[in-house]
């Protein structure tokens, strides 16, 4: 008998709703505040930077948001996203685990980024905005964006962290093919970018200092917008069309996985595969255990403190709760660009406080291990971020093994890593060295964190 692969659904079978976890929480996300006063913010505050209707939808409670229909057609050019069984690298590895990847690399960008870039550039045309200021670590969000912005007729500028405008320069050749502006980050367009360069002229910038760009942009004028690519709740709500997919997919395969597993830099990727199996089990359904992986160097989830804080470098956002290594904090320069940010969405960082997930870090080095096994069992070569939810669901597959169990294991293989081959490159040459993160500097940007007093 043939063994089946892929698990396809037709376009017609692609979710009409994306899924918001905060109707489903025992507990309500704690309150996002404005750092003068340390008053809870509402929608007005949030008014310059973003269009009501994605304000509306970072608030709102309601289980299911419609996606709107000119978004499904856009999504039609790639989703719905294939189910992959990886029986090969279940061979590979010799496990009687069952591992079911679905693939995000199918979409033009190459990775998940597109579910959230196509439906904030949708609401932004909607709202009459003419121009979109975004930051991009490594590359994909920032390709995706720019992709958006030409579907809806709108200028894009993207800040490029530097050290990954340095490591892929054909990123922003793409960005640019779809007529999007880049420019490295710190960079002299802004005069945050121009306070950084001053202190540190060889900056390698961070994803906290190019938001803090795009964002003083953004707010300079009236027909300017910004758009994050990651950690708000809209963002994560936009994803999880990936778990939803998943759902029907693995229902098709007969399976329900024991052990879902994605990799977190802001948490985006994560939620939209984790979200929906959450809420499920939140609702009464099976319970699954959920991994968020995350890298050595940069670990927000394993290392970081649970606070308050700002979502960037220059303190131009809000305070949210969430896991944090200090906004000051700048992460070496690995190559899992979009993976250096040293926060978590609040709504990961919540669930993880709520015991309904697991955190573990994995070093760069571990992690291309694990990318090159799957790509010469499987013939994908993941991006460096990916790498980490390889390398969490082989190890959850030879714990399988060691124990003689066969569960279900679903990852989230959330883009490939085409733009990447210089660094996979280096770990051939064995020139790709584990940063480890300055223990001093860390202590130094924990210890700066924002006094806030735990409501009564
Ligand atoms: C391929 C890929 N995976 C993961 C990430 C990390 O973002 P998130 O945690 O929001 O999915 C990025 C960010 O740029 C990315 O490009």
């Amino acid at each position: 008998m043939s063994l089946q692969t892929k698990y396809l659904l037709d376009e017609n079978q692609m979710p009409k709703f994306w899924y918001n976890i905060q109707a489903d929480l025992p507990k309500a996300l704690p309150a996002v505040l404005h750092p003068g006063t340390l008053q809870p913010i509402g929608p007005d505050d949030l008014a310059p930077l973003f269009p009501m209707e994605l304000i509306m939808q970072e608030v709102s409670t309601e289980r299911e948001i419609e996606i709107p229909e000119p978004v499904r057609d856009i999504y039609r050019l790639w989703r719905p996203a294939p189910l992959y069984r990886a029986h090969r690298l279940e061979k590979a590895l010799g496990t009687p685990a069952k591992i079911f990847y679905k693939y995000e690399g199918v979409s033009p960008a190459g990775s998940h980024k597109p579910n959230t870039a196509i439906p904030q550039a949708f609401y932004n045309k909607q709202a009459g905005v003419k121009r979109l200021t975004t930051e991009t670590g490594a590359g994909q969000w920032g390709t995706s964006l720019s992709f958006a912005g030409s579907l809806f007729d709108l200028e894009v500028l993207v800040f490029q962290v530097r050290v990954s405008y340095d490591q892929k320069p054909y990123r922003r050749a793409v960005m640019e093919t779809y007529g999007a502006r880049c420019l490295p980050s710190p960079s002299n367009q802004t005069e945050y970018g121009r306070s950084v360069l001053a202190q540190r002229p060889d900056h390698p910038g961070s994803l906290g200092i190019a938001i803090s760009e795009a964002v003083e942009l953004a707010v300079q004028r009236e027909d300017t917008k910004y758009a994050l690519g990651s950690v708000l709740n809209h963002v994560l709500m936009h994803q999880t069309i990936i778990g939803l997919e998943a759902m029907e997919q693995l229902q098709m395969a007969d399976a329900w996985p024991d052990v879902v597993v994605g990799c977190t830099g802001g948490g985006s990727n994560f939620a939209g595969i984790a979200f929906p199996f959450i809420g499920h089990a939140l609702r009464g359904g099976k319970k699954s255990r959920i991994v968020a992986v995350e890298p050595a160097a940069c670990p927000s989830l394993t290392r970081g403190k649970y606070a308050y804080d700002f979502g960037d470098t220059g303190h131009m956002t809000p305070l949210t709760k969430m896991h944090t290594l200090g906004s000051t904090f700048t992460p070496p320069g690995f190559h899992a660009g979009g993976l250096r940010y040293h926060g978590m969405a609040p709504l990961v960082s919540h669930c993880k406080e709520l015991g309904l997930l697991e955190a573990t870090a994995y070093t760069q080095g571990q992690c291309f291990e694990a990318g090159v096994t799957f790509a010469r069992a499987e013939g994908i070569v993941p991006a460096p971020e990916a790498n980490h939810a390889v390398k969490g669901a082989i190890e959850e597959a030879l714990r399988c093994k060691r124990e003689g169990k066969s569960e279900t294991i679903l990852f989230n293989l959330c883009g490939h890593g085409h733009f990447d081959m210089a660094a996979y490159q280096k770990y051939f040459a064995g020139e790709l060295k584990d940063e480890q993160y300055d223990e001093k500097e860390l202590a130094m940007a924990l210890s700066g964190l924002p006094s806030v007093p735990e409501p009564a």
